[in-house]
């Protein structure tokens, strides 16, 4: 068989499903699985649905596939693993289709990579305010990635409206992140005061602007990531202050 072939249902008890996110990994005695979906589509109600007069695939399926493979018994120990997840959104409408290579998100994905974090969907899409906002809610709503970064769009031109699109979405700002890359950045470039990079929550997301070029994005991001990261573990609640660290 080759690996997709075949699927196994798991019951399990105790893990807070609502905590996870897609992309980490759950240990069961010596396998690892890793979430790549929550809930699914009922095309025709299956027989368990019949049977029982209800299905919770739809809403409450969790969806994994297997890193390691390994013997699982009733009663092994279920243990998640959270990993920081990433989705990468470049905005360019030459970009988009097909004109111009992606040279910023080759960078943040090298970049975010290098720390650790798990890149699960990297996304080029064109300067228009409402796609990018659909765009950043689906990363933060339905892949609930642990963060989002976006690159380019944060000009003075009229098609520059990332950072439009990302204010519609967040609950709350993070004014910090981008001061500190506009701070840090004059003394590359005067013109990093051009950049009206913003950042924000939105639930368990934090959403970062990035300029354009490729060069901005190796500066902005190099000056502000390891902050970043201490920001994401405040922000999943696996630090309860600056200095104690809850979950492994
Ligand atoms: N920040 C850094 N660190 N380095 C840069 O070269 N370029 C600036 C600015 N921020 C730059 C930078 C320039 S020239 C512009 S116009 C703005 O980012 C906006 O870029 P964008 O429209 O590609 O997002």
């Amino acid at each position: 068989m080759k690996p997709g072939d075949f699927g196994e249902n798991l019951v399990v008890r105790g893990l807070d499903l609502d905590r996870l996110r897609i992309g980490d990994r759950i240990r069961i005695a010596d396998a690892v699985l890793e979430l790549t979906q929550f809930g699914k589509e009922c095309h025709d109600r299956c027989h368990i649905y019949q049977a029982m007069g209800d299905c919770i695939m739809p809403r409450h399926g969790v969806f994994a596939r297997v890193l390691k493979g390994g013997d699982v018994r009733v009663g092994d120990p279920v243990a998640a693993m959270p990993s920081y997840t990433v989705a990468l959104l470049t905005a360019s409408t030459k970009g988009s289709v097909g004109d111009r290579a992606d040279v910023s998100g080759d960078v943040m994905a090298e970049m975010v990579a290098e720390k650790g974090l798990n890149i699960i969907e990297r996304i080029i899409v064109p300067d228009d305010e409402v796609r990018i906002a659909s765009e950043l809610e689906r990363f933060a709503d339905t892949l609930r990635v642990s963060l989002v970064l976006t690159s380019g769009g944060t000009g003075f031109s009229r098609r520059d409206v990332t950072p439009e699109a990302t204010l519609r979405v967040v609950d709350r700002l993070c004014p910090g992140i981008p001061e500190a890359m506009r701070f840090l950045s004059l003394a590359v470039s005067r013109k990093a005061m051009l950049s009206r990079a913003v950042a924000g929550i939105r639930g368990g997301t934090l959403i970062v602007n990035l300029p354009g070029s490729p060069k901005a994005v190796r500066e902005c991001l190099g000056f502000v990531i390891d902050e970043l990261l201490h920001g994401l573990e405040i922000l999943a609640g696996d630090v309860e202050d600056c200095a104690v660290t809850v979950k492994p």
